[in-house]
């Protein structure tokens, strides 16, 4: 390996040995990193010139945690911890000059040398947690000594990055300096620090500030509150225990108590189902079209639709540092619309996150507006009219007359035919579907819907403001719900069956929020409003097949006008605008009426059988998605109900629950259900061919 590519790079300068970290992209600690690291050390002990070491990082970042790829593979010498105390322990001085990430291991690395500086810019953190983890190199022992317990530990379970400034408030760092050049920095302080006789300071050997009891009290509040928020999660009562034993005992003891917590943790599942979703998040934007294409240039929208959906999506656009004409169909709906964004910023000066000067600049790049004249010159428009195919048309052909040539045409719709819009235009090229989720402004995911005749460019272009407005893309074929509503009517209707058959929509409920999702799904339906299901029932009623399964009872609620929350009714009682609903025994009334009218007998279901029904209807339309291409990989779905529907993380998403499970299993289910309902169940090809094949999603996320 030459010297250029050697990912950890030595040289003596002066009496400092500069040790350079250099595995880009962001020098994460993998095996070689390891074991340049540790021959760093041994050759800053027997280099009798060398009187200190400072370690940086090339590139963007110093460095950002052990390297992720290498978890639940067989451990590779040497260990980080070892690597990391032997490096603390030298007689020599040791020094970290910090810019860009220092996050997990790698603040650990940092937190093992004698003196750290940091550059503006740094962010110091220990996420661990959101990949299931605890810090496993000395972290969670060396935190509580320079920061004291209660701060490390609501460092450690929190995940958040600290500005250069906040960690040296912290303790985490002794210096900050204004710069770009860590090495400069470095070398400086380095020999600052020697000319000034300052010996190694080991963190290791430091004790934990403030009093011990108020200490341990602070700790076991910190670790109910935590309980609560943290529901599911495995890693961060590890984390408190590992706080614990720092305050009551020396290191050595501390580190060994740690590393038994790490490695149970390691071999979580909840580890390999973050670990998945870390990734999984990162390859979405991974798509075919970027290998062909430029995004095209966008400063200025068109927004067509000041509602819901329209205002949320022109704040996001108007965050992204964009320009925004809105257009609505008359004087009053452009009124609201205006006032439906700026009750949002409203919302956030209420709060004190934003200022009112920051509101008037942001409003400044807004324009309202009834005539479509106004769009003439922008770049991209975002149609979020009405749920109807006719309207849809009709805006299209406005905007194909007025728009200028090579500006992107999207939809926000929810269901309706891409294709079908496009063909109203003369030009099918430039039409997408960009398919946000409400409330647009805040929820991450972004279907990036790819008809037929749409130019490369232009999925790229989307792509690229996906990126500018801090949202988690997903690439979507057309068909009647793209991935996510089509997964989840689904499952919907699966949930339907069981309740029909006899789990009351509280039990079935429960057993959602039990698998880890923050709702079941009559309450999120309370949440979206009855009506709208209602509506896609009754559009689809003409189209469903007739010996199909169709379960009446939400119709039942809805034909009342018991929509949920805004009209203090629907599967649960709002009294007096309640958010959190009671159970209602009109309902199961009504749920008794109907299944008596069909002559069901309920029987009982426990939360266990009416999540193997639920999660098997998810993976098996989930399969038929990948089978005709809606998905590009099983990891698209995973993101979608990842950012878009609540599923739990830890759990990776559907599709790595379903390898989890074993795919053999998860068809076995499917099979014993077919015997109730052979139409219903009937397993996708994709999935029997996988277990046939011994194989599982996974092997289809392979690039
Ligand atoms: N290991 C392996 N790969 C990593 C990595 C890591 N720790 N961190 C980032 N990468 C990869 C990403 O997958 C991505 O790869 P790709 O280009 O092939 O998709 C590339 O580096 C760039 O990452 P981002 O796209 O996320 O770049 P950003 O600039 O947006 O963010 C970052 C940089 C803030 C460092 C972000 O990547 C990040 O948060 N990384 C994870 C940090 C982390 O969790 N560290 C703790 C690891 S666990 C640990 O250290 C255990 C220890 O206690 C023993
Ligand atoms: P909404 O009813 O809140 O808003 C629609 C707005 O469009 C209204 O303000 C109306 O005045 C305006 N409008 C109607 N025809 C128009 C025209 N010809 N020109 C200009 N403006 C016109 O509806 P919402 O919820 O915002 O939905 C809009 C679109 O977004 C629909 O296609 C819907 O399926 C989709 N969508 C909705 C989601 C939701 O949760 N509400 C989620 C994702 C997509």
């Amino acid at each position: 390996m030459s010297e250029q590519a050697a990912p950890v790079q030595t040289r003596l300068d002066g009496e400092v040995l500069v040790v350079t970290i250099n595995n880009p992209p962001v020098n994460a600690l993998g095996q070689a990193v390891r074991a340049g690291l540790l021959a760093a050390v041994e050759q800053l002990e027997q280099t009798a010139a060398a009187r200190a070491m400072l370690v940086v990082g090339a590139g963007r970042a110093f460095i950002a945690g052990a390297d992720i790829r290498e978890f639940g593979k067989p451990p590779q010498a040497p260990a980080l911890p070892d690597t990391i105390n032997r490096m603390e322990a030298s007689g020599k001085l040791v020094v970290a000059a910090i810019h860009g990430a220092a996050l997990g291991g790698g603040l650990e690395v940092a937190m093992a040398t004698h003196y750290r500086l940091a550059l503006p810019g740094a962010k110091l953190g220990l996420p661990e947690v959101n990949l299931g983890l605890l810090p496993g190199a000395g972290g969670t022992q060396r935190s509580p000594r320079l920061m004291g317990a209660l701060p490390a530990a609501e460092l450690m379970l929190s995940g958040k990055h600290l500005s250069a400034k906040a960690a040296l408030a912290a303790g985490l760092v002794d210096k900050l300096v204004d710069g770009d050049d860590p090495t400069a920095a470095g070398l400086a302080y380095a020999r600052e620090l020697l000319a000034a006789g300052t010996g190694p300071r080991r963190t290791s050997e430091l004790p934990v500030p403030g009093d011990r009891n108020d200490a341990l009290a602070a700790l076991d509040k910190l670790a109910q509150d935590s309980a609560k928020k943290t529901r599911g999660l495995f890693s961060p009562a590890k984390i408190i225990e590992c706080v614990r034993v720092a305050v009551q005992t020396p290191f050595a003891e501390g580190a060994k108590r740690e590393r038994e917590l790490f490695l149970e943790c390691l071999n979580s599942p909840q580890r390999a189902g973050l670990v998945h979703a870390f990734f999984a998040e990162r390859e979405t934007a991974k798509i075919p079209e970027a290998k062909a294409a430029q995004p095209r240039h966008f400063a200025k929208l068109a927004i067509i639709g000041g509602g819901t959906m329209g205002a949320g999506i022109t704040v996001s656009a108007l965050d992204a540092g964009l320009s925004v004409v809105m257009i609505e169909r008359d004087a009053e709906s452009i009124a609201r619309g205006r006032k439906n964004v700026e009750k949002v910023y409203d919302g956030l000066i209420a709060k004190g996150r934003m200022t009112p000067e920051a509101k008037t600049a942001t409003m400044a790049r807004y324009t309202p507006s009834t005539s479509y004249d106004d769009i003439k010159d922008v770049d991209m428009v975002i149609e979020a009219v009405f749920e109807d195919i006719e309207v849809k048309k009709a805006v299209f052909k406005e905007l194909d007359r007025v728009c200028k040539s090579g500006a992107v045409l999207a939809t926000n719709t929810s269901y309706l035919d891409i294709d079908a819009i496009a063909a109203v235009t003369s030009r099918p090229q430039d039409v997408i579907g960009l398919h946000f989720f409400s409330p647009a402004n805040i929820m991450r995911l972004l279907e990036i819907v790819v008809p037929a005749k749409v130019a490369p460019d232009v999925v790229v272009t989307a792509f690229e403001l996906a990126k500018r407005m801090k949202k988690v893309p997903v690439r979507a074929g057309v068909c009647d719900g793209f991935i996510g509503n089509r997964i989840l009517s689904v499952y919907r209707e699966a949930a339907n069956h069981v309740l029909e058959d006899g789990a009351s929509p509280y039990e079935i409920d429960a057993a959602v929020r039990e698998f880890g999702y923050p709702m079941g799904p009559f309450q999120v339906s309370d949440l979206a409003g009855g009506d709208i299901g209602w509506a896609t029932r009754k559009r689809k009623a003409a189209t469903r097949d007739p010996k199909a399964r169709y379960v009446e009872i939400a119709d039942r609620i809805a034909e009342r006008g018991w929509y949920g929350q805004k009209t203090g009714r629907g599967w649960y009682l709002y009294p007096e605008g309640a958010r959190v609903g009671q159970q209602d025994p009109e309902v199961l009334a009504i749920v008794d009426a109907e299944r008596q009218k069909k002559g069901i007998t309920p029987r009982a279901f426990t939360h266990e059988e009416i999540m193997r029904r639920y999660m098997a209807a998810m993976v098996n339309e989930g399969a038929r998605v990948l089978e005709e291409g809606i998905a590009l990989r099983p990891l698209d779905i995973d993101v979608t109900f990842l950012f878009g529907y609540g599923f739990p993380r830890w759990r990776g998403g559907p599709m790595q629950w379903a390898d989890m499970q074993g795919l053999d299993k998860v068809l076995a289910d499917i099979e014993e259900f077919a015997k109730e309902d052979a139409q219903f169940w009937q397993p996708a090809a994709l999935l029997k061919k996988l277990v046939a094949e011994g194989r599982n999603f996974a092997s289809l996320n392979q690039r």
